[in-house]
């Protein structure tokens, strides 16, 4: 069985509104197991029994949140043992325009850092989902789509 881990930071909800769109995506496809855990509750095991993961974090300063950067400096531990796992990304921000893209890319930089494989789309948002406060439908609707996909390329690499 495939195994991706969905881990999150989300302190007002928006980003666990898109969190559970993007497990849910990865959940619709066969073969692929979903853990869906909160970024203060995700270990560095966690990421270690994972196939892919894909971190969801609140656009912060245009970076992602100081918590989750802290949960990847916590996984320096096992520098090294993530490399070939599949990535991906995702965030919410308080206004268009405001560092949601930056913010996507500080997560897939700590990803491509760590050696993980991480691919973009030509379709819908190119660096990852992303939501202006609420998640509205087509904000789900990519969220799913990015799980989906990276839950696909996941299974190809780790069938
Ligand atoms: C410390 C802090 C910094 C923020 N920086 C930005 C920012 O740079 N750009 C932006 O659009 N929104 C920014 N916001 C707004 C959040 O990204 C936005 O409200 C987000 O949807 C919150 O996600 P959550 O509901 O999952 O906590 C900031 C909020 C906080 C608390």
């Amino acid at each position: 069985m495939t195994k991706v881990l969905v881990t999150y930071f989300s302190s007002t909800g928006n980003t666990k509104s898109l969190a559970e769109a993007v497990a849910e995506g990865v959940r619709s496809v066969e073969g692929v197991t979903c853990e869906l855990k909160t970024v203060p509750h995700t270990t560095n095991d966690d990421w270690l029994a994972a196939d892919g993961i894909i971190v969801g974090s609140p656009t912060y300063f245009g970076q992602m949140a100081g918590r989750v950067k802290q949960m990847f400096d916590v996984t320096a531990q096992v520098y090294g043992k993530l490399e070939g796992k599949v990535g991906g990304a995702f965030t919410t921000s308080g206004g268009a325009g405001c560092g949601h893209e930056t913010a996507i890319m500080s997560i897939l930089t700590a990803m491509l850092v760590a050696g993980m494989v991480v691919r973009g789309t030509t379709e819908g948002p190119h660096f990852g989902p992303f939501a202006v406060g609420q998640p509205n439908d087509d904000a789900l609707q990519a969220a799913r789509e990015m799980g989906a996909r990276v839950a696909g390329l996941t299974k190809k690499l780790f069938p």
